[in-house]
């Protein structure tokens, strides 16, 4: 039998309707990029859930949000402890429940704990993980409890926009000294758990209630710039001209390929492309193209960077401009806790729920968590498999017992 305790499935998701206006814009989906006007305004939103609640939440130096409740029994209020969480940021337009879900219903998880005065061995915190999504760096709340960043790597993150990370950070009221000293002691977690939507077809193509994730996949990514020449559109002559559009065009063009020849599992991805000076009759001189990549294996994972670099410096000398690669350091593939995954596989068990093995092709800040804690996470199903769009949706049924079985997990977490 699992718990019998429930979330309150009514306010669950009267919570995820309410957090889904925050930043909604006319193109039908939700923009809440991290440190926006919209993005302060969802967490202002949270605080004051956490606070009817009486639940205490403090800010890190970097912004993650880490909510207690005031623990049953004092003494095991310093004892590791089970986080679980997600983030509220979104990516431009896009949809109601990545990062939404896990965040809330891990909130939910808590209020229930609490307000039923249940005692557990160790405390249970809901957490809300800062720029998952990357505006400034993928998993950026996450990795900087898990390694921490210097000054210099903060001043050197900037945004789509080429905005830096330091104005936006500071102008919302951010200390980048304490921004710097957000690493934390693996032996103050005991474990973390995330609820996340699939964001793919499986578990929808099975007819099945409940992923229990085996293992997230790595990520790499940055930019790349060539430097051409700009000159006149109409007098130039396309012989001997230095586009860095036409080289930056052959390196997309050029992914399929690429990632073939890592073979399954391998994606790459421009998302964003800016050519300057940006006139319709100046030759491109400037262009930064965005690249993340994937694999699920970290030697594959490396091998694939090794063909995206040689193919941008081997397309800038068939050009003749310049290039320069640049790079975040590539954040491995998490295999997740058998132990974890046995408890959630148990859970859905125990209320019915069918449930299949799955590894994420989406990254997570429980690939950062993992390398802290022993780390597991659950998915619901994704309904047509979209995601990072308005179109994302998965049935409140999901919501609710994807949630109760995050509780059922959080509790077996805690209290034995
Ligand atoms: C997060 O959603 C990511 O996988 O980029
Ligand atoms: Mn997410
Ligand atoms: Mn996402």
């Amino acid at each position: 039998m699992g718990s019998v305790l429930s979330v309150n499935a009514q306010r669950l998701v009267a919570d995820l309707e309410a957090l889904g206006q925050i930043g909604r814009v006319a193109a039908g989906g939700l923009s809440r990029t991290s440190f926006s006007a919209t993005d302060t305004e969802a967490r202002n939103w949270y605080f004051e859930r956490c606070a009817e609640a009486g639940l205490t939440v403090v800010v890190d130096g970097l912004g993650n949000l880490i909510v207690s409740s005031p623990d049953v029994v004092p003494e095991t209020t310093d004892r590791p402890a089970v986080w679980s969480g997600s983030h509220i940021d979104t990516v431009p337009n896009g949809g109601q429940f990545d990062g939404a879900l896990g965040a809330i219903a891990a909130l939910e998880c808590l209020r229930r704990i609490h307000e039923e005065g249940i005692v557990l061995e160790r405390p249970v915190r809901s957490i809300v993980y800062t720029d998952e999504e990357g505006s400034y760096a993928h998993l950026l709340g996450s990795s900087a409890l898990a390694r921490g960043y210097s000054l210099a790597e903060l001043e050197a993150m900037n945004g789509r926009d080429g905005d830096r990370f330091v104005d936006a950070f500071t102008a919302a009221g951010g200390n980048l000294d304490a921004a710097t000293r957000t690493k934390i002691d693996p032996a103050t977690l005991h474990a973390t758990v995330e609820l996340h939507i699939e964001q793919g077809p499986t578990l929808e193509n099975l007819g099945h209630e409940i992923g229990v994730v085996t293992g997230i996949v790595g990520l790499g990514g940055g930019s790349v710039t060539f430097r051409g020449r700009a000159d006149h559109a109409g007098t130039t002559p396309m012989l001997g001209r230095k586009d860095a559009l036409v080289a930056a065009g052959a390196l997309v063009v050029a992914f399929p390929d690429l990632a073939a020849r890592i073979g399954d599992g391998a994606v790459i991805t421009s998302g964003v492309i800016s050519v300057e000076p940006g006139s319709a009759n100046v030759i491109p001189e400037l262009v930064h193209v965005t690249v993340d990549f994937r694999h699920p294996d970290a030697n594959q994972l490396a091998a694939l960077e090794a063909e995206i670099r040689g193919a941008a410096r081997a397309i800038a000398d068939q050009y003749g401009v310049d290039v320069s690669i640049d790079l975040e350091p590539s954040i491995p593939p998490a295999p997740l806790n058998q132990g974890i995954q046995d408890l959630i596989a148990a859970a859905a068990a125990a209320r019915g729920l069918s449930s299949s093995c799955l590894p994420s092709g989406a990254g997570h800040d429980s690939q950062n968590m993992a390398t802290l804690a022993p780390t597991g996470m659950i998915f619901v199903p994704s309904i047509d498999g979209r995601s990072h769009c308005p179109q994302e949706n998965t049935s409140w049924i999901d919501v609710e017992n994807g949630a109760n079985v995050l509780l059922d997990t959080l509790i077996q977490l805690a209290g034995s």
